[in-house]
């Protein structure tokens, strides 16, 4: 089982739509990521405030790798249709765990978007300007690694973040030599879940 999700992870953590670009740091290899400033940099983490942010995304509904996969195609079919020409590969995919699985790539700032079909389960989502803590981990990326790694940084914020909602980012293909994950924790949720 494992195994079979970082296979499967794998295949979605190389994904895109179309490129424009921005002055991105070395994990983005150059290709188009969300945009932030480093707020701080401290032990165990990053905090960093992105800008406002489009993505496509879609649930993944269960946890087998075909799951993941039919997500992946899914955010794959959406992106075709927006721009059949405009397709290359390489970009930032999040994977983010609330009390269910959600998959989102991201979408390039320019990039003219439709709605998408009514048939499809892909929805556009906008994410506002938002503080979020990072712990960046090496190594080919899995569920498992990345909950170990996301209750890390809470560790490193001091906070109790039972229940909170944290999202894992991919820039690489699981081919690479080297992997870049990051654990992403909005500063909005942990406040949430102080807050009953
Ligand atoms: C939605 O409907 C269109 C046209 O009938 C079809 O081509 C497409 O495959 C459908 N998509 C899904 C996700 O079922
Ligand atoms: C974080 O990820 C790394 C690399 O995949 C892994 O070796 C480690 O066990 C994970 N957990 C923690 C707590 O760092
Ligand atoms: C969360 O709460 C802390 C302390 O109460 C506050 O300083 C911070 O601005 C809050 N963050 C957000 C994103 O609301």
């Amino acid at each position: 089982m494992e195994q079979q999700l970082v296979l499967a992870l794998s295949l979605f953590l190389v994904s895109v739509c179309t490129a424009r670009a921005w002055p991105a740091p070395d994990f983005c290899h150059g290709k188009q990521c969300p945009e932030y400033k480093l707020v701080k940099k401290a032990e165990g983490f990053e905090e960093r405030l992105y800008d406002a942010s489009e993505w496509i995304t879609t649930k993944v509904e269960g946890t087998e790798s075909s799951d993941l996969m039919d997500a992946n195609s899914r955010l794959k079919a959406y992106c075709k249709r927006l721009n059949d020409a405009g397709m290359s590969r390489s970009l930032t995919t999040s994977f983010t765990h609330t009390v269910d699985y959600w998959l989102s790539w991201f979408v390039p700032p320019g990039t003219t978007t439709l709605p998408p079909e009514s048939n499809s389960t892909v929805i556009l989502e906008s994410r506002p300007e938002s503080t979020v803590y990072v712990r960046v981990f090496g190594g080919t990326p899995s569920i498992k690694k990345g909950e170990a790694n996301a209750s890390e940084l809470c560790k490193s914020l001091e906070k109790d973040c039972t229940g909170t909602t944290y999202s894992g980012a991919g820039y690489d293909s699981f081919f690479s030599l080297s992997h870049h994950n990051e654990i992403w924790i909005y500063a909005s949720d942990i406040n949430k879940s102080e807050t009953p």
